[in-house]
């Protein structure tokens, strides 16, 4: 047994890792750490065969009460850039702080993009990813926009598979939750000026989860914002960079105060047509028509988006990519929203101008029929065709 100074030691000096908090869920899997022989306190190249995390024992989570909130886990996964850019020599490293330089870029001048996916756990213990490879991709056209280097569609999604492996033990049982994957990108160098960072981390972060929205699988009802915006044109609304969030946490807060669950944004120029919600994307059946918003360069091209549009047409649906007026709303069979956290969310008013509009949500909606479908994909329950299903 070694000793928790030591220990703590090498981990600051080995991993440039702090102190965990003392809150009872980090502390549980700090133990964890303390608890292992001193070899494997050293940075992990990947999961070794006495990792915690290789088997299929559980961590000690109460699985029933998950939601959508931090529950820190065994590994992260590091990845820095060298001077020329190129990214190199990851690693797993125990979960714990960063450390960063006073004046690294995404601290001064916001230089980051964030990604999100989920792992699936499988009755026989397989853990299950979703296109993974598009979040690699959303990644690299993000980097584009900021002036960062990115690290190859390989290497992002070896990272992910990584990192899941390592943290398996944290994927909830199927059917309780599912394993919430982080991809960050940073400028971590030092800068003063406006100016590109020096130096760029990739980190992966993981941790269980539930449902998004409190309403778990509730209608959720959307207010409608016209005081603020969430993008503009020419702005980086299109890419997920972490800038596009905190402008929304006013409006966000304001709407939860007053009940509603999230706000749906219109164009910043005329106020008129529908662009998306906070963290998912918005869609609109008529009859046999499905309807969202084109994005074009101010709403987040969510992965959930396309493969509901793709799943949708193949359902037979005419799906429509356009401007979608904000009076549309008022003739709507259904609305719902779509989103890697929210999954498919039928959406149950919304209040525009001061008036609510109200949905009838049916047993049998379209939303529920394609929500099915993409969860049955995910889950593994239903035949992924499309080569959509990763499995690690
Ligand atoms: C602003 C925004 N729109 C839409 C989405 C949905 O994207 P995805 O389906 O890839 O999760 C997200 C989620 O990340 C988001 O942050």
């Amino acid at each position: 047994m070694i000793q928790r100074s030591s220990c703590l030691k090498t981990l600051i000096q080995s991993l440039r890792v702090t102190t965990p908090s003392s809150s009872p869920t980090k502390l549980a899997a700090y133990n964890c750490y303390t608890s292992q022989p001193a070899s494997s306190l050293q940075e992990v190249s990947k999961p070794s065969a006495s990792s915690p995390s290789n088997g299929d024992e559980y961590a000690d989570v109460d699985w029933d009460n998950l939601g959508f909130g931090i529950m820190p886990t065994d590994y992260i996964y590091m990845m820095k850039s060298s001077e020329d850019g190129s990214f190199e020599k990851g690693q797993l490293n125990r979960y714990g702080n960063i450390e960063l330089a006073p004046a690294a870029g995404v601290l001064n001048y916001g230089q980051g993009l964030y990604e999100g996916t989920k792992v699936y756990r499988k009755g026989d213990g397989r853990l299950l990813l979703f296109r993974p490879d598009q979040n690699a991709i959303r990644m690299k056209m993000g980097a584009d926009r900021l002036c960062m280097p990115c690290p190859s569609i390989h290497q992002f999604v070896d990272a992910v598979k990584q990192v899941t492996l390592a943290n398996k033990r944290w994927t909830p049982p199927p059917g309780k939750g599912t394993l919430y994957i982080r991809p960050l990108l940073m400028g971590s160098g030092p800068i003063l000026g406006i100016a590109p960072a020096p130096e760029y981390t990739f980190l992966i972060y993981t941790s269980p989860v539930g449902n998004y929205f409190k309403e778990g699988f509730a209608p959720l009802n959307l207010y409608i914002e016209e005081e603020f915006h969430r993008a503009s044109r020419g702005g980086a609304g299109g890419v997920k960079a972490i800038t596009n969030y905190a402008p929304v946490l006013k409006p966000i807060t304001r709407a939860k105060s007053r009940g509603f669950s999230d706000v749906l944004y219109l164009d910043s120029l005329h106020k008129k047509n529908l662009e998306e919600v906070s963290s998912c994307n918005i869609f609109l059946v008529k009859g046999n028509t499905i309807s969202t918003p084109a994005t074009s360069g101010t709403i987040l091209q969510g992965i959930t988006r396309r493969s509901i549009i793709e799943i949708a047409s193949d359902q037979g649906y005419q799906v429509e990519e356009r401007a979608v007026p904000v009076d549309e709303l008022m003739d709507a069979d259904e609305v719902f929203c779509t989103g890697t956290a929210v999954g498919v969310a039928p959406v149950g008013s919304i209040t525009y101008q001061g008036k609510r509009i109200e949905y009838n949500i049916k047993a049998q909606s379209v939303s529920k029929e394609l929500y099915d479908i993409l969860e049955g994909i995910k889950t593994g329950l239903i035949e992924d065709k499309k080569g959509w299903v990763v499995e690690i």
